[in-house]
């Protein structure tokens, strides 16, 4: 039997949420960030060297990332708890948010 070309590449998308057709908006992660925000700074510019910057970061990261947390592959007791409700619309839209915003180098 021979595959379709299309039909494997679907099956692989299927394990990846950033290529699932969940585009993110931005506007949308902006209105559920400011829980993130309290640690990782407005817009992702974090001002404590514990937090990572979100701000610039790629989209596909922040989601892997998002997802990793709530799989376990990645460990951290306080981003598990902070992923463990998050929807695949819910980490596209804050992921689409965060990459959005410019890093800042200038101290403040
Ligand atoms: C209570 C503080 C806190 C809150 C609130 C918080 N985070 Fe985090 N976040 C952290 C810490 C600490 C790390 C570093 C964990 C590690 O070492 O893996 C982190 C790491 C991350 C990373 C990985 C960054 C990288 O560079 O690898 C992402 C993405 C992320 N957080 C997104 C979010 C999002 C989205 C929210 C809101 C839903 C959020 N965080 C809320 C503390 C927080």
């Amino acid at each position: 039997m021979t595959r379709h070309p299309l039909l494997t590449a679907c099956v692989f998308c299927a394990t990846l949420s950033a290529c699932q057709g969940v585009q993110g908006n931005p506007v949308a992660g902006k209105a559920q960030a400011a829980t993130c925000e309290a640690c990782h700074g407005v817009g992702g510019n974090s001002t404590l060297a514990q937090y990572p910057r979100l701000a610039g970061q790629h989209a596909s990261y922040i989601v892997q990332a998002l997802t990793e947390y709530q799989n376990g592959q990645r460990t951290n007791p306080i981003m598990k708890a902070m992923a463990a409700g998050l929807t695949a619309r819910n980490k596209a839209d804050l992921a689409a948010y965060f990459a959005s915003q410019h890093g800042l180098r200038t101290k403040y």
